[in-house]
């Protein structure tokens, strides 16, 4: 017999710690963490195992696939969109064959154990581009089809994993004899920049506002590499995990698309350092604009609309601009310093 699981892959990462945490707060007990790297002792108590392993390694995947019946595959691991750019060919090694090369395997889990396997895949706003400041201001807010358009390697990763997620779902070997669609049940939410009070984000792009905060909060001065006047949605981690987790839950019935727009509140990285000086008066950012990475974050959307998710599977944000600092940021950021 196959021990049960459910897989989470990029288990060390911000997004990984977090959904560990909080299924282990709902009991799961069989949580298969997969990383590069050996887990972190903050989620090693979590976890029933922790493989150090690379996603792209198929024997390992297949030794997995020989010893656990999974039932859901939380995909996380990925190269962000800064670190991507310096290197788009293992990122789309790493970012597209390790999706394809979890996908197969929920294929295969779905076949041996007669029912779908549940797929949770991170995608960003990184799948829309403009390719002017003025194009994003003219459209302030996308629908998940408007201005799919790419400008990064990581962006057009994203995208392009979505439509594989959506064709494992409904049209994989649909030339075979024995076509069964629906092997796979995947469901992809489009995280805005994630904010954590407890991890910093490495190799992204959204990164100076999570930056901005936790350098405030160790009274460190801080260079933001973008314009003060730049916006893009953001989110808590708290709410990113909780939107992960009503999606999967979701009845799939009620689902009318694989792929959703969430948001939460998108103020400009000037409205973040006005908000910092109402904790820390003494807060110092500077702006030392890095051109390269300002006109990644300007082919991003200044907000994205989310209704779809908030009608189908009841999405609705916990945290706001104000709330996020007042309640979970700046408590749970000092706390996580030891102030
Ligand atoms: N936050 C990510 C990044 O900056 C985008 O999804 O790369």
């Amino acid at each position: 017999m196959r021990k049960r699981a459910i897989l989470i892959t990029g288990a060390n990462g911000e997004i990984g710690h977090g959904l560990i945490s909080s299924l282990h707060q709902k009991h799961e007990q069989n949580i298969i963490a997969l990383d590069l790297q050996p887990m972190d002792s903050k989620i090693t108590g979590y976890i029933k195992e922790g493989i150090v392993g690379n996603i792209l390694d198929k024997n390992l995947l297949e030794q997995i696939n020989g010893e656990y019946a999974i039932s859901e595959i939380y995909h996380l691991a990925a190269l962000l969109s800064t670190r991507a750019e310096f290197s788009p060919q293992v990122a789309h090694e790493v970012n597209v064959g390790g999706t394809i090369n979890l996908l197969e395997l929920a294929v295969k889990q779905s076949r041996s154990q007669g029912q779908a396997v549940k797929y949770f895949f991170p995608s960003s706003i990184a799948v829309y581009g403009f390719t002017s400041l003025n194009e994003k201001i003219l459209n302030p807010i996308l629908k998940e089809d408007e201005h799919c358009d790419p400008q990064t390697m990581y962006g057009c990763n994203k995208l392009y994993c979505e439509k594989l997620g959506i064709y494992y779902s409904h049209h994989y070997q649909r030339l075979a004899a024995e076509f069964t669609p629906g092997l796979v049940d995947f469901r992809s939410i489009r995280f805005p920049g994630l904010i954590s009070a407890s991890t910093i984000p490495t190799g992204g792009t959204s990164d100076y506002a999570p930056e901005m905060i936790h350098a405030a909060v160790q009274g460190k001065p801080y260079a933001c590499f973008v314009r003060p006047d730049t916006i893009i949605p953001f989110m808590t981690m708290p709410d990113a995990i909780k939107s992960i987790l009503n999606l999967m839950n979701a009845d799939k019935q009620k689902l009318s698309r694989l792929v959703y727009n969430i948001t939460a509140f998108h103020p400009t990285a000037e409205e973040f350092f006005d908000k910092i000086l109402n904790y820390f008066s003494n807060a110092e950012v500077s702006y030392v604009i890095n051109k390269k990475r300002q006109a990644i974050v300007d082919s991003w959307p200044a907000e994205v609309d989310d209704s779809i998710a908030r009608a189908d599977w009841g999405w609705k944000p916990e945290y706001d601009f104000q709330s996020a600092f007042e309640t979970y940021l700046i408590p749970k950021i000092k706390l996580h310093y030891g102030q």
